[in-house]
């Protein structure tokens, strides 16, 4: 079954062309508004809108081209339906509804964390069920049990900032442009992990939820202080011990959940899965703990419609469809 899926809950307007029986993507197409938002310091959800409608249909024509597939071969279509920005799924989501109206396809709304809960099953190297999943990006920082394609359950969240949305505001503070993950992770190679500081929340011994609004604070004051009495910023010193208190927590409270499971296996997903810190750490914890990490390339893990395909196809084959009065939805019933 050909399917085409469209992911547009943020600020990337994303499509894919996937072959269910094959499991296989063969188109996966995204169109950045960072260059957009870049200036702001942070993503303008009317622009982001905006964007959304004028990318949606070239981005949609790309991704067929790409595959080499005709819209009359496409027999199912999958969209976001949330969480995100409501004006932004709302254009992705309808359009996808509008199609499969017009076309009389079956469509299948997907929850975006279902995307990165499974992004890792995109790969040639995937985890069997169950597994322990980190999904980790600008609107979530979450863990999960995943006991099948369609059923996981949450065993803890942020209270507070996204480890993305942290890395976000340190790069806005630091003066390093938008999005801040990227920029903050390629000084910090040049920096010293231990040069300061900064405080770990751990929320209590056997806690799996995170919080980074302290860390964020911590920056803030020691940027703010520095600045006060004119001395120079070490900026790469600041990226990289900021990188290694966000990725410290991470990877702690990650091996922690699939103990407290009995899990052997770890997977990523989310934009931050793509930093290199967080890769390196997590992978050695892991082999020192006897167990397998599954991470997908950057582009699985960052915004895309590839894991919106693939989660789709899994949800449709349980049965799931979408009326055509379904609404997109901000916050995740998983969350
Ligand atoms: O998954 P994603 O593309 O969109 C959301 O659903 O949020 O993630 C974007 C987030 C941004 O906050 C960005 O700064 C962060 O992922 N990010 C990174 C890296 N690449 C992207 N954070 C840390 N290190 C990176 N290499």
């Amino acid at each position: 079954m050909l399917i085409l899926a469209i992911e547009s809950s943020c600020d990337d307007t994303a499509a894919a062309v996937f072959d269910g029986k094959e499991e296989t993507v063969l188109a996966n197409v995204v169109s950045s508004q960072n260059e957009i938002h870049a200036r702001f310091g942070g993503i303008v959800p009317e622009l982001a809108s905006r964007c959304h409608i004028e990318m949606i249909w070239p981005v949609v024509r790309e991704a067929l081209d790409q595959a080499g597939v005709s819209l009359d071969e496409v027999q199912l279509i999958s969209a976001t339906q949330g969480p995100g920005l409501v004006g932004s799924l709302l254009v992705g989501f309808t359009f996808a509804k509008s199609l499969a109206m017009v076309r009389g396809l079956p469509c299948v709304g997907v929850d975006h964390m279902a995307g990165h809960i499974l992004s890792s099953m995109l790969e040639q190297e995937r985890p069997e069920y169950p597994y322990t999943a980190l999904t980790v990006s600008g609107g979530n920082t979450s863990l999960f049990s995943v006991a099948s394609a369609v059923e996981y359950s949450r065993m803890g969240r942020t209270r507070d900032d996204a480890a993305g949305e942290a890395f976000d505001k340190v790069a806005k503070l630091l003066e390093l442009g938008y999005p801040g993950g990227p920029v903050v992770s390629r000084l910090a190679e040049d920096g010293d992990p231990k040069a300061i500081t900064f405080p770990r929340a751990w929320l209590g011994k056997d806690s799996l939820d995170f919080s980074f609004s302290g860390l964020k604070t911590a920056v803030m004051n020691y940027v703010h202080k520095l600045r006060q009495k004119g001395e120079p910023l070490k900026i790469a010193d600041i990226c990289a011990s900021f990188q290694e208190a966000v990725v410290e927590v991470l990877v702690t409270k990650t091996v922690n959940a699939a103990r407290a499971n009995s899990h052997t296996r770890i997977a990523l997903g989310g934009g931050v899965a793509s930093n290199q810190r967080l890769r390196t750490l997590m992978q050695q914890a892991c082999d020192r703990e006897g167990l397998s990490l599954f991470v997908p390339r950057p582009a699985y893990c960052t915004d895309n419609g590839a894991m919106i395909a693939l989660a789709g196809w899994y949800h449709y084959q349980a049965g799931r469809r979408v009326e055509w009065d379904d609404d997109a939805y901000s916050r995740s019933p998983l969350n």
